[in-house]
């Protein structure tokens, strides 16, 4: 049997079906992704009734292929770990259904794990994390600034006020008639521009670490309109520019006001280049240890979750089969 603690991880909040099998919380041996996005892009979004019928289709099939990857079998694992949310609850639900029934099947615990500390867990696939620390989680349904001073303990220190930063990144692309998901997109386009266009920055109260972007997104469509000739490159620039400083400066002051020295990035935004290089930079002068996720973690993914739910297994942390998915599940 390869590992003493082997986690099958399973997530299913949105519109990715992922099952994968970590190893003593930090050593990933299989991580299967089946993403619906072909199916929703012509929606221009993720369409909740149809997530759910496709992780229905997919789920049996995508979890033997993780037991299959990593080489082991349903009676070698020591726990399941799933995604309790938050997200969108019918699809949420396929995966703890699955889970429950492994479970029981398996005579093997059950732990729920909230997506978010997934997202910083993923970082632990890569080198065991440091407390205390702060993450900026920014993904398509979150931008928040969390607290850890020790593994499974949580605190939040700021959140967003309206849409998260994923998700402005993705209104932005369609109006500019851009495919969904569009952050990757405006990512690639925004180093062929130049950031000509005076876009707001949302600082809010002064020492807020709170965010908003839904006054960004308006001013950026009020630009699209009003201008004659509008360069989609240029407005691109404009917009990750205003996006990267904010989350970035919020950031540094994060680390500055709990006096941590490591900051962890997650989330699908974590992917993007502009935002990597502006806290390369303003960490290396604040002499600050950054820690980015590689590119595949970065999206949602089971080893995350599997990892995550590693260290809330070692802390006893288990849960019933009455275990229920919850949309709006709070980080604790
Ligand atoms: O973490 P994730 O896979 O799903 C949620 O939990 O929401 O994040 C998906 C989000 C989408 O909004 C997508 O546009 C954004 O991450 N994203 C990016 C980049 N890659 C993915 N945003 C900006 N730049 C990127 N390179
Ligand atoms: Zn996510």
């Amino acid at each position: 049997m390869k590992g003493n603690c082997l986690v099958l991880g399973i997530e299913t909040s949105c519109d990715e079906t992922s099952a994968a099998v970590v190893a003593d919380g930090k050593e990933l041996l299989s991580n299967v992704i089946s993403s619906q996005m072909d199916l929703h892009r012509r929606f221009g979004g993720v369409v909740p009734e149809v997530a759910s019928r496709r992780h229905v289709e997919r789920i049996t099939a995508i979890l033997q292929e993780a037991l299959d990857r990593a080489g082991v079998r349903l009676k070698d694992l020591s726990a399941v770990a799933v995604t309790q949310g938050p997200g969108l609850v019918g699809a949420l639900l396929i995966g703890v259904s699955a889970a429950k029934a492994l479970s029981f099947a398996a005579g093997i615990p059950l732990v729920a794990v909230h997506h978010i500390a997934g997202h910083i867990y993923a970082n632990q696939l890569v080198e065991p994390l440091r407390f205390p620390l702060v993450s900026l989680v920014v993904s398509g349904g979150h931008t928040e600034l969390i607290y850890m001073p020790a593994h499974n303990r949580f605190e939040r220190l700021g959140k967003t006020r309206d849409d998260a930063a994923g998700e402005a990144y993705d209104k932005v692309a369609r109006l500019l008639g851009l495919p969904y998901p569009g952050g990757p997109h405006i990512d690639r386009l925004a180093w062929e521009g130049k950031p000509v266009y005076p876009l707001p920055r949302a600082w809010l109260d002064r020492d807020s670490l709170d965010f908003s972007f839904s006054g960004l997104k308006t001013a950026v469509g009020t630009v699209i309109r009003q201008e004659e000739k509008v360069n989609p490159a240029d407005v691109a620039a404009s917009f990750q520019e205003s996006v990267v400083e904010v989350l970035t400066e919020k950031a540094i002051a994060a680390v500055k006001k709990t006096g941590v020295s490591e900051l962890v990035l997650a989330g699908g935004v974590s992917a993007n280049s502009g935002l990597r290089e502006a806290l390369t930079k303003r960490c290396a002068e604040e002499g600050i240890r950054l820690r980015v996720p590689p590119p595949e973690l970065c999206t949602d993914n089971a080893a995350m979750i599997a990892a995550a739910g590693t260290y809330r297994l070692w802390d006893g942390q288990t849960a019933g089969l009455d275990l229920n998915a919850m949309a709006n599940l709070a980080l604790a």
